[in-house]
């Protein structure tokens, strides 16, 4: 069986361009069983596989439950209110206790960055980040690409803009990784004081633009990210009318795009802020196959990093 170079998916340079080709190549066969009447498989049986979410989530924590028990291992969630960290419990004593319990993979999501890496060094089991922090959210890149590759049969070429708060955004910090490794060309739009200091960190396949509309014709996948409200700490705009008015997107600028060009959102989305309700709900918003996607690459990842048998699915 194919398997991943690597043992925990931490950051989207965890992997090889070949480990999410084949990723995304597995995440295909689990989407036409995920559309099927009976949709589990044994795959996992006998696995143990934790969510360890100490921040809030709908989509990446629902998804890996999901994808957990189509794949028939046994999931189990636990959130910061209803465990010990509450009681003041390190991250490290969380991560050895997890780990006496002989747990496979932990999925964590938290508000520091850094923190599926102190899992890693206190415990066996192989590791996802579901978040952590501004800095990475490697399955929802995952989903992502996917999603772009599904609607224009390769990433390689695609001109994709990123928009808004990007300074903020673990989307942001995976989605670009994974876009240039795989050949795309990315504008960042949107004001300075959205944007991290180094935005050349990223090389030269990434530019930045501080005016939608210069570059809005030009893009195949428009790119709509949510202002981290819960992570700003200073006023990076006047208000969020004044940010809606130069870099929202409803009817008036979805005229501006090319035809086949998509809108994508990794949710949740703050309607009238970055996208009007029409945007959210146009036909060429793929929000919600982001979000079918998602449930496949999960099981994908699932699949390869604990070398499940390939039973039910074509290699
Ligand atoms: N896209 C995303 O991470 O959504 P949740 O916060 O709902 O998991």
């Amino acid at each position: 069986m194919s398997t991943l170079s690597c043992k925990h998916v931490l950051n989207m340079r965890d992997m090889t361009v070949e480990d999410i080709y084949l990723t995304l190549d597995v995440a295909k066969s689990f989407k036409e069983i995920n559309e099927r009447p009976i949709k589990k498989l044994p795959t996992l049986r006998g696995r143990t596989v934790v969510n360890f979410f100490l921040e809030p989530s709908t989509r990446t924590r629902t998804s890996f439950e999901i994808a957990a028990k189509r794949l028939s291992a046994d999931g189990v969630n636990f959130a910061a209110s209803a465990s010990a960290t509450a009681k003041g419990e390190s991250l490290v004593d969380t991560a050895q206790t997890l780990d006496a319990m002989s747990c496979d993979l932990v999925v964590i999501r938290h508000k520091y960055a850094g923190s599926p890496h102190i899992l890693t060094q206190n415990m066996r089991a192989r590791i996802i980040n579901g978040g952590d922090g501004k800095h990475q959210h490697p399955t929802q890149a995952l989903l992502d690409l996917f999603t772009m590759r599904e609607r224009f049969g390769k990433i390689e070429g695609l001109k994709v803009g990123i928009v808004g708060d990007i300074a903020h955004s673990r989307v942001a910090g995976s989605l670009v990784e994974g876009l240039t490794m795989l050949g795309a060309e990315v504008t960042l739009i949107a004001p300075p004081t959205l944007l991290p200091a180094r935005p050349d960190y990223w090389g030269t396949s990434v530019s930045v633009s501080h005016k939608i509309d210069d570059v809005l014709p030009e893009l195949d996948v428009l790119y709509m990210l949510r202002i981290q409200l819960e992570r700003i700490e200073q006023a990076p705009f006047p208000s969020l009318r004044e940010y809606a008015r130069l870099f929202g997107v409803g009817t008036e600028r979805m005229a501006k795009m090319k035809p086949d060009a998509i809108i994508m959102h990794p949710g949740p989305v703050n309607r009238g802020v970055e996208l009007t309700s029409e945007a959210v709900d146009a036909a060429n918003n793929l929000l919600l196959y982001q979000v079918n996607a998602g449930v496949a690459v999960r099981m994908a990842l699932m699949y390869l990093l604990l070398g499940g048998k390939p039973e039910g699915i074509s290699e």
